[in-house]
């Protein structure tokens, strides 16, 4: 599955928490629900695995590219694409259904992370497992001030929210504890939290596309050690529902 594909700083560490998970699970075949799929660069794989996969998206667009992406991959039986809202799962998903849950850069940018959450856990079956990608606050403070935006900087530090204001492209970001604090209060025991892209973004692209294997073997080595984790760009939290 991965291990075929090119794995990369923004990949490489959310698939090898995933392969854990699958590799629990051996034998089995999964259903999976991806919340804000867009177009399959999880979900596609996964149905190449074997797992049933349902993407629900907003985006009728996404869901076309996703919906030719897995034909081209011979997959189209074992991958639903359904438009919806993330917040109004139980019309589109049978509540208690689901073993494994991706909702990877979504719930920084819909009107209610809380909403969407309950939604999820509502999908998950006891003992099923969560993969949360959120983007970090920390990050976008560091590389705000580090281009010479203080003024910015200093809003997205203080602001409640992780946002600079309203002409932002981000509803919000968070830090390890507001994250892990979002799934716990929705029902969820977080089991891991690992950064993403560590060091991809602040790396000069001569360096980042000249050693790109390297490059993806240290952001492995301090996805999940403090402090490097917490200043990622991303914040990956592997969650589950209690049995
Ligand atoms: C930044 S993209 C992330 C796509 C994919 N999860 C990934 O990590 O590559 C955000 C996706 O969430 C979808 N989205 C945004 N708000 C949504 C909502 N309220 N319900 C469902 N999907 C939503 C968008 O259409 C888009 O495909």
């Amino acid at each position: 599955m991965e291990q075929t594909r090119t794995l990369t700083p923004r990949t490489a560490v959310i698939w090898a928490v995933l392969r854990d998970e699958l590799a629990r699970r051996t034998g089995e075949r999964l259903t999976v629900l991806d919340i804000g799929g867009g177009t399959g660069g999880f979900a596609v794989p996964l149905a190449e695995a074997g797992h049933w996969v349902t993407v629900v998206d907003a985006s009728p667009d996404a869901l076309a590219a996703l919906t030719r992406r897995a034909a081209e991959a011979g997959v189209a039986d074992r991958v639903r694409a359904v438009q919806g809202d993330g917040d109004a799962l139980a019309g589109l998903v049978e509540p208690a259904s689901v073993d494994l849950v991706l909702c990877h850069s979504v719930l920084e940018v819909v009107d209610e992370p809380a909403s969407v959450m309950s939604a999820l856990v509502g999908a998950l079956r006891r003992g099923g497992a969560a993969s949360i990608l959120v983007a970090g606050r920390a990050a976008a403070v560091l590389s705000r001030a580090m281009n010479g935006h203080l003024d910015v900087a200093a809003a997205l530090a203080a602001d409640p929210d992780g946002t600079a204001g309203p002409r932002d492209t981000l509803r919000r970001r968070y830090d390890v504890d507001t994250a892990a604090a979002l799934l716990t209060t929705a029902g969820l025991t977080v089991e891991e939290i690992h950064g993403v892209r560590v060091l991809a973004d602040l790396l000069p692209a001569a360096v980042a596309d000249g050693q790109p294997a390297a490059l993806v073997e240290l952001e492995r080595a301090l996805a999940a050690r403090s402090p490097y984790r917490d200043v990622a760009a991303q914040l990956h939290l592997f969650a589950r529902r209690p049995a």
